[in-house]
């Protein structure tokens, strides 16, 4: 009988596949560019991948495949890749899965570098993307072609927090042979799986909730094997480049131990201030998942466990000039662009993360110019609001 499976923090905690020499506790560092064969057939061997173990750390490193095993389990997936950043793993997927001539359907609400991807450089490389809202199904229906090869989203997205129906996804893109990609930053695969929906790939910028301690670039690619192994032997290796750092492994590893504690108290706290904010009459308009004003709150609902991450957005009624007076006066939150770290951060998507869109793009993807994008960290629920408070209240 197999082994009773093991919770999502004894998951994070715990990857007993590797040996850890002299007994060491934690999994250590193996700052090596490149890996001694014993002999010229072993090293024939690896390259013709007749047998296991590391060749060259552009490849693959033991740090980074000890990360990978755990990132793999925690997704539900059978195979994980690491890359040095979430831009290098989504671009890794798109040069791995796509040719010119390919079709893509995205979602409008996207980070703001991976719109640009899709609206400036794939079109310079013969790849096509029609930006489309998910949640309408005639206007997913109307965006397929018959070069259409993968269909793409973010869920909760950012900066908007729009929840996107991923079992419905998966199944369009079943229907239609297409590959299906989510952006699973913001809800961790402790809130989401969307693996469990049907989706086939998932992507991170682990340099977010994963890593959650604002300290370094990395980015993740989850799937099945096969694919997941073309992304490494051709995308990554060939192509990109991107290749995490055997430290920045560790330093994500570590920040693993704790991902289920650390996303119980982000969403708890991001609950409070969503609730604050909603009470606040300077305040025209918030946007929190766990909200039941939320207009995807049932599909959240459904597809979060419960709780739905420390991201969050919200309006002013005196629009861009209040954004900015806000902006400029917390003293608990950091004026920074990034999320998912122990800091509360706070910006303005319109002239930051989400300048890349044109201001038509913005329009049509509902990212007002007055809206701010709060990322609420592990402070005490008290500094935070009160941080807030103090400056709204000047509003009013
Ligand atoms: C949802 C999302 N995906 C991808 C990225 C890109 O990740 P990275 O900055 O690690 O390249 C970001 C960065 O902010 C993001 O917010």
């Amino acid at each position: 009988m197999s082994e009773k499976r093991k919770g999502f923090a004894t998951r994070s905690i715990h990857n007993e596949t590797h040996e850890k020499e002299y007994g060491a506790l934690t999994f250590p560092i193996y700052q090596t560019s490149t890996i001694v064969f014993e002999n010229a057939e072993q090293g024939g061997r690896r390259f013709a991948l007749e047998e296991g173990g590391f060749i060259y750390s552009r490849l693959g490193n033991p740090s980074t495949a000890y990360l990978q095993e755990k990132l793999a389990n925690l997704e539900g997936c059978e195979a994980a890749l690491v890359l040095s950043s979430g831009m290098g793993a989504i671009g890794t997927v798109f040069m791995t899965a796509l040719s010119a001539g390919d079709h893509v359907i995205s979602d409008k609400v996207i980070y703001g570098c991976t719109h640009s991807l899709f609206e400036h450089h794939l079109p310079r490389f013969g790849i096509e993307v029609t930006f489309v809202d998910l949640t309408n199904d005639d206007e997913v229906k109307a965006a397929l072609r018959e070069n259409t090869k993968l269909i793409y989203c973010e869920t909760p997205a950012n900066p908007t927090l729009k929840i996107i129906d991923l079992e419905k996804v998966a199944k369009f893109a079943k229907e239609n042979n297409l590959l299906s990609v989510v952006d699973n930053t913001v809800a961790t695969p402790y809130l989401t799986r969307p693996k469990e929906f049907g989706i086939d790939v998932i992507v991170h910028s682990a340099t977010k909730y994963l890593n959650g301690h604002g300290d370094v670039i990395a980015g993740a690619i989850c799937g099945d094997l096969d694919f997941v192994m073309k992304c490494n032997l051709e995308g990554q290796k060939d192509i990109t480049g991107s290749v995490m750092s055997p430290f920045d492994a560790f330093l994500i590893n570590r920040g693993l131990k704790t991902l289920e504690v650390r996303m119980e108290r982000h969403s708890k706290s991001a609950m409070a201030v969503a609730e604050f904010l909603e009470g606040h009459p300077a305040v025209k308009k918030v946007y929190y998942p766990g909200l039941a004003s939320h207009k995807d709150h049932d599909v959240a609902k459904r597809q979060m466990n419960g709780q739905y991450s420390g991201l969050l957005a919200f309006e002013l009624k005196g629009g861009f000039e209040d954004a900015k007076k806000v902006a400029n006066s917390v003293k608990v939150f950091k004026l920074a662009v990034s999320l998912g770290d122990c800091e509360s951060l706070i910006q303005h998507p319109a002239s930051m993360t989400h300048s890349p869109y044109s201001q038509e793009d913005r329009e049509a993807a509902g990212i007002d110019d007055g809206l701010l994008r709060a990322s609420i960290g592990l402070e005490n629920i008290d500094d935070i609001i009160e941080d807030l408070r103090v400056n709204l209240d000047k509003l009013v």
